[in-house]
């Protein structure tokens, strides 16, 4: 029995049973509420390692009620996602990245150790055996959730004796049900996403469960999503941290120049592999100051106020680059971040690299728009790149 997980001992079982392809209709495609018809799984036990893996039709799995899992949240997961390029090849974006994201939140927790290498290869057959699913259309993609949770039944508090690792694949168009079209954040002051010395930076379950109920008042409220802002009593308001499922970025227009922050990865931050591109790509642009430095509320009030915030968007896998035009406080007030095309034709005409105005239209691109544009053409396979990996 192999004791690391190994691409060439993977068994493929196909299932007899294929369900009909969606739609690509925006509107009738929900993020993450349809999955293909197989699965990928490996299963670990102390002492024997892992198991040979295996693609096997999706079914519900057996669980023991006593698993860890159930009751101390030892689960960590990932969020890529597969394209198919004009040529109806597919294409992983940076999935370098992911292996190694679930690799430290799989340590952060005790699950097992994986050969990084070797899963992505498993990965790769699991989105060929699905190809059919992939949808051939810019702003769809196949979502690849990779998933290790502890099973061994055991009530006590202890070290992962027994795991195992699955992936499942959705097929998905836009997360946010808008689409594109810019969203409010509710700015969430009394529930604390991470703190010092805790797994704010990892992708594991725990950290997501309890920001439910911030996404429900949010939603009570008229939002989207909760933007995390940490209280620490310091006058210049609390911490910016990230939103539910999104890095945050703001764009400032400062000192004769442009500034485009976002919060740095100082152990509270998830660390986007969207988040990185954006702002590698940003900083390639060689014209405008890119920080990743810790931001108070105030300071974003402040450049609101005096017409210095020019744009807000959230990063994220799932969502890709998501404008954000408004941010609503407790106490109702709203930062407003309406769009401004002369200040857009101002500070980003002199961006290199692309068209001043949206196609058919005379209207400036947003920086949001920008990176957009330029971050789908790596995506999709448009521009040559090492981030884009063929399948
Ligand atoms: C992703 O962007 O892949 C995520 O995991 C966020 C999730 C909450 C949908």
């Amino acid at each position: 029995m192999p004791s690391d997980i190994r691409y060439a001992d993977l068994i493929v079982k196909r299932s007899d049973h294929l369900q009909a392809k969606p739609s690509l209709d925006p509107l009738g495609l929900k993020f993450g509420a349809l999955y293909t018809d197989h699965m990928l799984q490996v299963s670990w036990k102390e002492g024997s390692g892992w198991t040979a893996p295996s693609i096997d039709p999706v079914a519900p799995m057996t669980l023991h009620p006593c698993a860890q899992v159930l009751h101390y949240g030892s689960c960590c997961f990932e969020g890529m996602k597969a394209y198919k390029d004009k040529d109806q090849h597919l294409r992983l974006f940076r999935p370098d990245m992911n292996m190694d994201r679930l690799s430290r939140s799989a340590a952060c927790l005790t699950l097992p150790e994986f050969d990084k290498v070797e899963l992505l290869e498993c990965i790769k057959e699991l989105v060929r055996v699905e190809r059919d699913w992939v949808p051939a259309k810019e702003g769809f993609s196949l979502y690849i959730r990779p998933t290790i949770i502890g099973t061994h039944p055991f009530l006590g508090l202890s070290p992962t004796r027994e795991a195992m690792l699955f992936v499942v694949l959705s097929p998905v168009g836009p997360y946010f049900p808008g689409g594109l079209n810019p969203i409010k954040l509710f700015v969430e002051t009394e529930v604390v996403r991470a703190y010092p010395g805790g797994v704010g930076d990892k992708k594991v379950g725990g950290n997501y469960a309890p920001t439910m109920l911030p996404q429900l008042r949010s939603t009570q409220r008229g939002c989207s999503q909760a933007l995390y802002v940490l209280q620490d009593g310091h006058p210049g308001g609390g911490i910016v941290g990230e939103s539910g499922a999104m890095n945050i970025f703001f764009l400032f227009q400062q000192e004769g120049t442009m500034e485009l922050v976002t919060p740095p990865l100082n152990g509270l931050i998830l660390p986007g592999v969207t988040r990185d591109t954006i702002l590698t790509i940003a900083r390639d642009f060689g014209n405008m100051k890119v920080s990743e430095r810790q931001l108070r509320f105030g300071e974003i009030e402040d450049a609101a106020k005096t017409g210095r915030l020019l744009e807000v968007f959230g990063t994220g896998t799932a969502c890709a680059v998501q404008p954000v035009t408004g941010l609503l406080k407790n106490d109702n007030t709203e930062i407003t971040i309406p769009f401004d095309s002369e200040a857009a034709a101002h500070w980003l005409a002199k961006l290199p690299g692309m068209a001043l105005a949206q196609p058919g239209t005379d209207e400036p691109f947003s920086l949001c728009g920008r990176l957009t544009r330029i971050l789908l053409d790596y995506q999709y396979g448009k521009v040559e790149s090492p981030w884009s990996v063929p399948i």
